[in-house]
């Protein structure tokens, strides 16, 4: 997969050099270009924003250098511009709180693509004629990781790449690992335990030492059970 982030804080990228990703970069399952928005400011401050029209507090991003960071992206990609919302397309999204809600079952989606661009926001938002223009030569979403503010598009997309990051074949070394997690199967995960069987006074459940594989799926269901309708009642529903 080819991932391409822009945004005016690069070196907050430097950590996908690391871990599972990192690895996945060096044997290039996946494929990472990371842009300064700013290289696409031609003024002598570099600047990227302005007051918004029709008066109100912050800043708005400038369209030109997001129109020319996403241009150099964009081009020569597999999509037909001429054709926009072809399947080929690169999908290019902008993390924002007013967007789509991310889930698990999104980065299962979002692990199937071929090119996924990221465009980080900082400020009050950027202006609305990127997303417009962008729509034109390629497939757009707004996807928040939450209802709550960040500061920017940044944390965002290192949460969403990390997610999608591990479901693409060969990044998760065993991918046995990513079946029994939260959400997988719409519930929260069972809890987890290893040696030694007794610590600090607490013992390990009984049913795990038993060696008695039904006994341990149908308790590891129940605790599933349990716990989802503990905190989070709303997934059972
Ligand atoms: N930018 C600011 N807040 C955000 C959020 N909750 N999700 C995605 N992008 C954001």
């Amino acid at each position: 997969m080819r991932i391409d982030i822009v945004t005016i804080f690069p070196e907050f990228f430097d950590v996908l050099d690391i871990s599972l990703l990192g690895k996945a970069r060096q044997t290039g399952i996946i494929d990472l270009g990371v842009h300064d928005l700013r290289d696409h400011a031609h003024d002598r401050h570099r600047t990227v924003d302005d007051t918004p029209y029709g008066g109100g507090a912050g800043m708005v991003m400038k369209p030109e250098p997001w129109g020319e960071a996403l241009d150099g992206i964009l081009e020569g990609g597999p999509g037909d511009p001429g054709d926009p919302g072809d399947p080929g397309d690169p999908l290019v999204i902008f993390p924002s709180p007013a967007g789509d809600v991310f889930t698990q079952a999104m980065a299962r989606e979002l692990a199937n693509e071929q090119h996924l661009v990221f465009g980080c926001g900082r400020y009050e938002g950027i202006d609305q004629r990127v997303f417009d223009d962008t729509a034109v030569r390629a497939r757009v979403r707004l996807v928040s990781i939450g209802d709550y503010v960040l500061n920017g598009g940044e944390v965002a997309t290192m949460a969403m790449i990390e997610a999608i990051g591990r479901l693409i074949p060969g990044v998760v070394g065993n991918p046995e690992s990513l079946v029994q997690e939260s959400h997988e199967d719409g519930l929260l995960e069972y809890p987890s335990y290893t040696k030694p069987a007794e610590w600090r006074g607490r013992a390990v459940p009984p049913v795990l030492l038993s060696g008695n594989h039904g006994a341990i799926a149908a308790w590891r269901r129940e605790q599933q059970l349990e716990r989802t309708a503990r905190v989070r009642p709303d997934l059972l529903a």
